[in-house]
């Protein structure tokens, strides 16, 4: 792809997490800097399809880098799944000039894009921003440290009042398929026990832990549950097999859900998305495509898309050592 650029597109895609603001400023800017034009796109795929787009200098985004959510509003998209859909995609972007586009999204987003490009040849950089941390070929992806600060300062909270009660909660953390926001906010909340969907060690380990921890002078306890733990039992279920089985605990609930993708992003999410912004625009005037921006050992890397959508990334085996560890 030895075409010349001239103007990128830009967009959210999937669901939102904070630091996609400070994304989206920075490939506007990179841009702008680099004296070539760029489009925003809104809500996503949705917004290619019906050719929603709108021209950005580096003014449009001034006052957003400490904002949560995104500006330009996201979507996850059936449409763009068909051939049809898609092909009505890039009509809408040969009709706005656009060369090329940046997608700011996780694993769904990139799949997407994966087929645009197969299909039209159309440079494509991607750039990780979910707070699952899930997406292979990165060590951060954007507003996954801001969710688990949010996540943690949540639980600081729930301690205060599950100690002066002597209770056990159960609080429930976003991660569909992958433990790193339960297990990294885990660990830094100091809670009891943490529930993953990567390793299932069974409700009879969870009432052993339990009594051990009333045994050795615990009053309160945390345990962290993610979305897709695999223990067969959510939240509510899980409070009533342990009432049902160890009567001695008073146990409650809380279910953190959507206010984890919320709120300003941590100045590690700014900074992140501010590098990866520079280093999407780059690429593509390097007339790279089809790869991802990820950070490894502080170093910006480029990872095709296809191989970053293969699989979830792995939770940190070491850390849950530390967790088996502090709960002693
Ligand atoms: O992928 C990000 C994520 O926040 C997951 O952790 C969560 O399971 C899901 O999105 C929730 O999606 P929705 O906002 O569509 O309910």
């Amino acid at each position: 792809m030895t075409q010349q650029i001239k103007k990128i597109a830009v967009f959210t895609s999937g669901g939102d997490s904070p630091g996609m603001n400070a994304a989206i400023r920075s490939v506007v800017r990179a841009s702008a800097f680099n004296k070539i034009d760029c489009v925003a796109i809104y809500r996503g795929y949705q917004g290619m399809i019906e050719g929603d787009f709108k021209q950005m200098n580096a003014r449009s985004v001034n006052n957003i880098i400490n904002k949560g959510g995104t500006i330009l509003k996201s979507a996850r998209c059936e449409e763009f799944r068909e051939p049809e859909g898609r092909k009505r995609a890039y009509e809408q972007l040969k009709k706005e000039g656009v060369d090329a586009f940046v997608v700011i999204g996780g694993n769904g987003s990139f799949t997407g894009a994966v087929k645009f490009t197969e299909e039209f040849n159309f440079p494509v950089i991607g750039i990780p921003g979910t707070i699952d941390n899930d997406i292979l070929g990165t060590s951060y992806t954007i507003g996954f440290d801001t969710a688990i600060n949010t996540v943690v300062d949540a639980i600081d909270k729930i301690r205060d009042t599950a100690s002066s009660h002597n209770r056990l909660f159960f609080v429930e953390v976003m991660g569909r398929d992958v433990g790193h926001i339960a297990l990294n906010a885990g660990v830094g909340a100091g809670a009891e026990e943490i529930l993953i969907p990567e390793q299932n060690l069974g409700l009879e380990r969870l009432l052993d832990s339990l009594k051990r921890s009333k045994k050795s002078g615990k009053s309160s306890s945390i345990v962290i549950v993610a979305e897709g733990d695999k223990t067969g039992k959510n939240v509510f279920e899980l409070k009533e097999y342990v009432e049902e089985h160890l009567p001695i605990y008073d146990v409650r609930v809380s279910v953190l859900g959507h206010m984890q993708r919320g709120g300003n992003p941590t100045c590690f999410d700014r900074v992140l998305a501010s590098r990866m912004g520079v280093k999407a625009v780059d690429s593509l005037l390097e007339g790279k495509s089809n790869c991802m921006v990820g950070v490894k050992d502080n170093k910006l890397i480029l990872t095709p898309l296809a191989e970053a959508i293969k699989a979830h990334t792995e939770i940190d085996m070491e850390l849950l050592k530390v967790s088996d560890i502090m709960t002693i």
